[in-house]
């Protein structure tokens, strides 16, 4: 697949040091990308400087392989839709939508034909006559996404389009945002601060972290494979505990698994919830007691006190009956990612020592 956009070294720094350092990014044709992070993280500033809103220190934004630096948004190949819905209050739905077509004096039953078509998109047929004051917020959004598609930008801009909404009609608005860029082709670069939101929606994630990218990847790589202590943090529920590593394996106490990450020394364990299990044997696993049992829907959320900390765990809503406060059980990980501390070494920069035991074993062998 083509690339459609592509943003090299671009830094925009505020006179507060604020801002985005040396971000790069290439989106495809037809792809969904996410800028997910903490309020503040710089998120806006890359949409904008896409959109022609800010110019940036530095970098280059480019287009099918065009540079579009130097032009102004409405000459950019790019449409942007804003948190709040800039619809003009005066003017009728059919006139919102039809604003840029007239200016371009593209024939009348064309216009209608067109905002027909951008009205049914967004499931607003026969709302034509409206002003934006009569409708909803989701509508007046629905109505704002109507007319940055009727743009036929190559590249859809939105920032946090929904945040505005209840959390039901928000909901709603990204499935039907999802499917009219599947059906659309549309490449789109999509704001928000709503892990679930980027989860749900994204083809790719990117995380964000004070103005740098901490990760780029799918879903479900950025959920089971964060990258950093920062990302296993921000994204989903996390337990940390304290572990060991060594050449083969990592250590949380009892617990031992094998080490595929390359350091050496003190490191942070990260467990999902849904990755706490129970295990019956004695020899194995830590224990447990049940704090609490909190019912989330489908599925309830067990809180764990053990000697190493207190452990939020996710059961099944037919296993919760077996949760029993003050009951002690023992836990073990399905999974755990580890992340480096401050002292962690790598393995590679360990010393080359002989392993003694072997010596020692070789040693009797020859005797
Ligand atoms: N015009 C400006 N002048 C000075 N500082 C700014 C300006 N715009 C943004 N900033 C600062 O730059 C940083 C990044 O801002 P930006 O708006 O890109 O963040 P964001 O990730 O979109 O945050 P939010 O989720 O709150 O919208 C913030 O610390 C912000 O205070
Ligand atoms: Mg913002």
């Amino acid at each position: 697949m083509s690339i459609r956009l592509s943003i090299t070294e671009l830094s925009k720094v505020y006179p507060t040091g604020e801002g985005v350092k040396r971000f790069s990014l290439d989106i495809k044709n037809g792809e969904l990308v996410t800028l997910l992070g903490p309020s503040g993280c710089g998120k806006s500033t890359v949409l904008r400087s896409v959109g022609g809103f800010i110019d940036p220190n530095e970098g280059s934004i480019q287009i099918d392989g065009t540079e579009v630096n130097h032009l102004p948004p409405e000459k950019r190949p790019s449409a942007m839709v804003f948190q709040s819905y800039n619809l003009w209050p005066h003017m009728t739905v059919f006139d919102n939508l039809a604003f840029s077509m007239k200016l371009k004096k593209v024939k009348k039953s064309q216009i209608i034909e067109k905002v027909n078509w951008a009205l049914t998109l967004v499931q607003l047929q026969g709302y034509e006559k409206k002003y934006p004051t009569e409708l909803s917020g989701g509508q007046q959004q629905r109505i704002a996404l109507a007319r940055a598609l009727l743009l036929e930008p190559k590249v859809l801009l939105l920032d946090e389009p929904f945040s505005a909404l209840d959390a039901k009609l928000r909901h709603e608005l990204r499935e039907e945002l999802r499917e009219i860029q599947a059906k659309q082709q549309l490449t789109m670069l999509f704001v928000t601060h709503d892990q679930e939101e980027a989860l749900s929606i994204s083809d790719r994630i990117v995380v964000m972290n004070k103005g740098n990218i901490e990760q780029v990847d799918s879903p479900q790589n950025i959920y089971n494979y964060p990258a950093s202590m920062f990302v296993a943090q921000f994204i989903g529920k996390m337990n940390f505990l304290q572990g060991y590593a060594n050449s083969e394996k990592i250590s949380i106490h009892s617990l031992a698994y094998p080490n595929l990450t390359q350091y050496n020394g003190n490191v942070t364990v990260a467990v999902r919830p849904e990755d706490i299990v129970i295990v019956n044997d004695a020899e194995m696993g830590l224990d447990a007691t049940i704090e609490k049992v909190m019912m989330l829907g489908h599925y309830a959320e067990v809180s764990l006190y053990t000697d190493y900390g207190k452990l939020k765990m996710f059961v099944e809503r037919n296993e919760m009956s077996q949760f029993k406060v003050f009951d002690t059980i023992r836990i073990a990980f399905s999974t755990i990612q580890a992340f480096p501390e401050e002292n962690t070494t790598h393995i590679n920069e360990l010393p080359k020592v002989q392993n003694p035991i072997k010596e020692e074993n070789e040693r009797y062998e020859k005797v």
